[in-house]
């Protein structure tokens, strides 16, 4: 069984739709074992208690350093026996520390087809803005691993979704969410679950069949 530890800033959207695949049986033999938010209003925390999952607000002010409420979140993950780390609309960067603790086992989705619209202040509706001032005709979404930079690790799944006339940054980040990150999330999980992951140098490789 792959236990699976969420940490969560807001909506919770993609939580869900994993929470989906699990229950559709798209995800095999996986749990969610601990959801973790650093805001305390993030409805995901209530997505979460809806499915009796563990759950928490852990505030960052309640720590003196980045790296000591870090290593709180590890600690915790630790105590659970969590196998994979999903990052689901987290808004912090982890530290070194945690990263290491959990090499090439924390994934995360980003809204844009990396390397474009990506790395440090593209986050939210910043990317879809950036893509719609570009003028780009095509975005998407991305699952990569987590390494020590932002939005730097092998490259999981990916998929393609149209830029329209008439797209706004929210319509945009709607239609991204539908066509993409609510299926390839709970897709690039199941391929973790199943033992399809091969990571070779910054390569990721899937098996098509076992
Ligand atoms: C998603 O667009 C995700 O790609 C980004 O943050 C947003 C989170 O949405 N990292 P939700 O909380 O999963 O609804």
């Amino acid at each position: 069984m792959l236990k699976i530890g969420v940490l969560v800033s807001g909506g919770g959207s993609n939580l869900q739709a994993i929470l989906d695949g699990i229950e559709k049986g798209i995800i095999p033999n996986t749990k969610v074992v601990a959801v973790i938010s650093n805001k305390e209003d993030a409805y995901a925390l209530e997505r979460a208690k809806q499915y009796d999952i563990p759950h928490m607000y852990l505030n960052p002010k309640d720590y003196r350093t980045k790296k000591d409420y870090d290593q709180a979140l590890a600690d915790y993950f630790h105590a659970q026996s969590v196998d994979l780390i999903v990052l689901a609309g987290f808004t912090r960067v982890l530290s070194e520390t945690f990263v290491n603790q959990f090499s090439n086992r924390i994934m995360n989705i980003h809204p844009s087809l990396i390397p474009s619209f990506c790395g440090k202040g593209y986050y939210g509706l910043k990317v879809h803005e950036a893509a719609l001032s570009y003028g780009v005709k095509v975005t998407g979404a991305t699952v990569h691993f987590v390494d020590l930079g932002t939005d730097t690790g092998p490259i999981i799944l990916q998929k393609a979704v149209p830029v329209l006339e008439g797209d706004t940054p929210e319509i945009l980040q709607r239609r991204v969410m539908e066509e993409a990150e609510w299926q390839i999330y709970p897709k690039a999980i199941a391929l973790y679950a199943q033992g399809r992951i091969q990571i070779q140098g910054r390569t990721v490789k899937i098996i098509e069949h076992l």
